[in-house]
């Protein structure tokens, strides 16, 4: 028998949940398991699934660099490239105090954000949890809630002292909205679709901004809705303010979407409008859609398949459901289900805790890949705490191999959004700062590194003009310098209102 080890730890799930885990490998011998040799078959059939040569990857950027420009051009793409009606970036010097509201796909967050200029800024925050039942209730009631929130922050920040609200003071508010919008103004948004699970009723098709008006009507808030905006559009301004080199923004959390800075004369679909055709204007691409009901480019496995007829969307979102966290860890868990149906996993034990849909989260990957000792303690604590299962050694290498090719698809994918905005604008010889932000890039590790490798296999050495870092907070700072943008423009006159 060999001598226990025990392992210990702790992490923190894509929920916000902190797990601590305390592990004892057990002798290995008394369950019947795959042997070494199968894992390594099985592990090689996964690879050539799951694996994207640089060709492949650079016909993927050719049909995205396409689609992209397709939505620019025709109103209700399927990527729609949403006009925000953010113009230009931010001069840095925009100041004064704004409330941020910031629904995602996880939390709600209220922020008071203080920008003093210079790129500088302060922001205190409160988080509030969203149950499923909220994502799923009537549109109305999730608006009230977060008025009620908001209300709760305020009464709360209401005070005498530094970073503080006045009694009475009147505010700005950005509202991040987090979903596809169709904007005709900024403090306007029609919710195109819900996405990330979401399923709220009575709400697609209307304008979110005013529901949530009459939402904050309901307690008498002296606060204005100032803009509605997409946490892409925020990041992209929020990294801007700070790193003027900053050209593009890339959210990789719960969903997976990009903005960036376009020139108006190149959206045709805004041609009636009579804008400026010397100003920019902020894209949200909303390129989550990309490859969407056709899926003619993307390379979808079954386990993809399966993720997306089962999802309360099925056909949508098609390139999203390859890459963002919420998604990660289920395809991850239909592989171990079908080798489990397959009589290669688990065999004598009792697997219906794995077989439960969505319990394998996307920070289970992350904690697999980043396992630091030999004997793989932290896959063994995430097997039995959660699921109540013993593994061997063989399987834990194979767990994480395959946390690996999951992982390392979905970087390689989001390299080809990328690479197409750069194609699309030009941006590779110059080069050009990526803001990226949301759970998967800054929690799993490693997945820069390949997001960069495959800029390199798309474009060759000049890949490495094109750097990703993690970006500022685009749904709190960057919607109050967006709030204080628009609050200029209409101050001068400016303010787009068609
Ligand atoms: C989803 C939403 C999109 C958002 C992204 C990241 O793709 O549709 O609006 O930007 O998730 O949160």
């Amino acid at each position: 028998m060999p001598a226990s080890r025990r392992g210990s730890g702790s992490f923190t799930l894509l929920t916000g949940q902190t797990i601590a885990i305390h592990t004892r490998t057990q002798d290995e011998e008394d369950l019947p398991h795959a042997t070494k040799k199968t894992m390594a078959d099985h592990l090689r059939k996964y690879e050539s699934l799951f694996t994207l040569t640089p060709q492949r990857m650079r016909m993927i950027v050719e049909a995205f660099t396409e689609t992209l420009e397709l939505g620019l051009n025709k109103p209700n793409q399927i990527v729609p490239m949403i006009p925000t009606f953010v113009f230009g970036w931010p001069t840095g010097q925009e100041k004064g105090d704004f409330l941020a509201l910031d629904l995602g796909g996880t939390n709600l967050r209220v922020c008071l954000v203080t920008l003093q200029g210079d790129g500088k800024f302060e922001i205190s925050q409160t988080k509030y949890r969203l149950t499923e039942e909220q994502k799923q209730e009537d549109g109305q009631k999730l608006f009230d809630f977060c008025a009620e929130c908001l209300n709760t922050f305020v009464e709360t920040n209401t005070g005498e002292g530094e970073g503080q609200l006045k009694p009475g003071q009147s505010l700005p508010l950005g509202f991040t909205f987090s979903y596809p919008c169709s904007q005709e103004r900024i403090d306007h948004g029609e919710l195109i679709r819900w996405t990330k699970g979401f399923g709220a009723g009575n709400t697609e098709g209307r304008d979110v901004a005013e529901m949530f008006k009459q939402s904050l009507e309901k307690f008498q808030l002296p606060i204005k809705l100032t803009a509605l905006i997409n946490d892409t559009t925020g990041t992209l301004i929020a990294s801007h303010y700070v790193n003027p080199k900053t050209k593009i923004a890339v959210i990789f959390g719960t969903g997976c979407n990009a903005a960036y800075m376009e020139h108006v004369k190149d959206i045709a679909k805004m041609e009636h409008l009579g804008i400026d055709p010397g100003a920019d204007m902020a894209i949200n691409c909303e390129w989550g859609a990309f490859d969407s009901f056709e899926h003619e480019h993307l390379p979808r496995t079954k386990y993809d398949i399966i993720v997306d007829d089962t999802s309360n969307k099925p056909g949508e979102q098609a390139f999203e459901k390859l890459i963002s966290g919420r998604y990660l860890g289920e395809i991850l868990r239909l592989v171990l289900c079908e080798l489990i149906d397959e009589g290669v996993l688990f065999l004598g034990q009792n697997t219906y805790k794995l077989e439960k849909p969505y319990c394998f989260d996307t920070a289970f990957l992350s904690l697999m890949e980043s396992d630091p000792t030999d004997e793989l303690l932290m896959i063994i604590g995430i097997f039995t705490h959660f699921f109540a299962l013993e593994t061997t050694l063989a399987e834990r290498q194979f767990f994480r191999a395959l946390a690996k090719l999951i992982g390392r698809r979905a970087a390689r994918l989001s390299s080809c959004g990328i690479a197409a905005i750069v194609s699309k604008m030009g941006y590779l010889e110059e080069g050009c700062s990526v803001g990226a932000d949301g759970s998967l890039y800054n929690k799993y590790p490693g997945f820069a590194d390949r997001v960069h490798e495959g800029l390199q296999d798309i474009f060759g050495d000049k890949g490495r003009n094109i750097v990703t870092y993690h970006a500022e907070d685009g749904s709190g700072v960057g919607s109050a310098i967006i709030a204080a943008m628009t609050k200029h423009r209409k101050d001068a006159g400016l303010y787009v209102n068609v």
